[in-house]
């Protein structure tokens, strides 16, 4: 649809800019606190925080402060949370066998907070490398991560959360046929009601740095991810993904890193109108959060406009770390 303009001065498209009024009744987007899927890192211990250097405003937090957490969340209107897990080093394997423990940090965070928060959507993450002695997202053999045998893992690991009261799986690891693996397990398990929100278009991307620091997996990992993510210089496949990802049972899907691939929402969004995510990444925030600590930046400003543009790009919504900050701003 090419958009008609009259002459002007006929046309004086300043006219809908004059007032704060005039600006909210043509305004096209808007963000608002249903946007959210908060982030948060977990780690053992009791009534305990620590802060993670790259990451300013964000810290691993043991159970039960994550359950004060939720119940603060839930208050704010965020309907979602997401479960990332520091594991410590003994529990790190070459089998990555903590993974589908039903005892594991996630599985007993989704059975506390759904104890006490029952109305907060738990989103978890489904990848071997927090569990990995090297940081991989699937097993490695003589330096290759081999798929076959890492997307059995993933369903172990899938059906574990399921069973701990997971709302959404969220696999991350970009192997071929999890998908479609975790799907058919979930159905013949009695899990038919559970989502999974793919992360499917996944790029091997630079802004994870502060992440990996926060798992604690920079140190470990070995070399890179870019045999399993997905190349920068990419965007067809981005919908091959897609495509493939829907066909084999995924409800929503995920673009990721988000600022970098803003063009990658958009054409997802239009190919396939279905409920599109982006990850707001750790790199992204520690961007903002540099420059604002520098006074460089507002950081009130560029935090819900960086959340704003997700929405412009087509998204039904975003992971970010800003989550509770920018409720706390959208709920005045
Ligand atoms: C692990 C995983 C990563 C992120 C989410 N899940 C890192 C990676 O792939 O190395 C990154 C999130 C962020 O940077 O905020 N599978």
């Amino acid at each position: 649809m090419k958009p008609t303009v009259a002459q002007y001065p006929a046309a004086r498209l300043r006219r809908v800019r004059k007032s704060p009024a005039i600006r909210a009744l043509v305004r096209e987007n808007t963000l608002t606190t249903d946007d959210f899927i908060w982030p948060v890192f977990l780690m053992e211990g009791h009534d305990d925080e620590t802060s993670i250097a790259s990451m300013p405003g964000v810290t691993r937090k043991t159970i039960d402060r994550v359950v004060k957490a939720a119940k603060e969340a839930h208050a704010l209107g965020i309907p979602a949370m997401c479960l990332f897990p520091y594991t410590s080093m003994e529990h790190r394997t070459e089998d990555c066998a903590m993974a589908w423990s039903p005892d594991n940090l996630t599985n007993t965070a989704i059975r506390a907070i759904k104890d006490a928060v029952p109305e907060m959507a738990i989103m978890t993450d489904i990848a071997l490398d927090p569990y990995n002695i090297n940081g991989h997202d699937g097993y490695v053999v003589d330096g290759e991560i081999i798929n076959d045998e890492t997307v059995e893992a993933l369903v172990k690991m899938a059906l574990a959360q399921a069973e701990a009261g997971a709302d959404i799986l969220g696999p991350s690891d970009m192997m071929d046929g999890r998908i479609g693996a975790m799907r058919s397990a979930l159905e013949s398990e009695g899990h038919q009601n559970v989502a999974i929100l793919s992360y499917t278009a996944k790029y091997a991307s630079g802004f994870y740095g502060p992440f990996r620091d926060a798992v604690g997996a920079s140190g470990a990992l070995k070399g890179d991810k870019k045999t399993y993510q997905m190349d920068p210089g990419n965007s067809d496949e981005a919908l091959r993904l897609v495509e493939r990802d829907l066909m084999e049972g995924a409800d929503m899907v995920m673009v990721k890193p988000g600022m970098p691939y803003l063009d990658i929402c958009r054409r997802v969004k239009d190919s396939f109108g279905v409920p599109t995510y982006a990850y707001q990444v750790s790199g992204e925030y520690a961007m903002i959060q540099a420059a604002v600590q520098n006074g460089w930046l507002d950081g009130e400003k560029v935090m819900l406009e960086s959340l704003l543009c997700f929405k412009r790009a087509g998204c039904d919504g975003i992971l970010t770390y800003f989550a509770p900050e920018a409720a706390r701003l959208l709920n005045g």
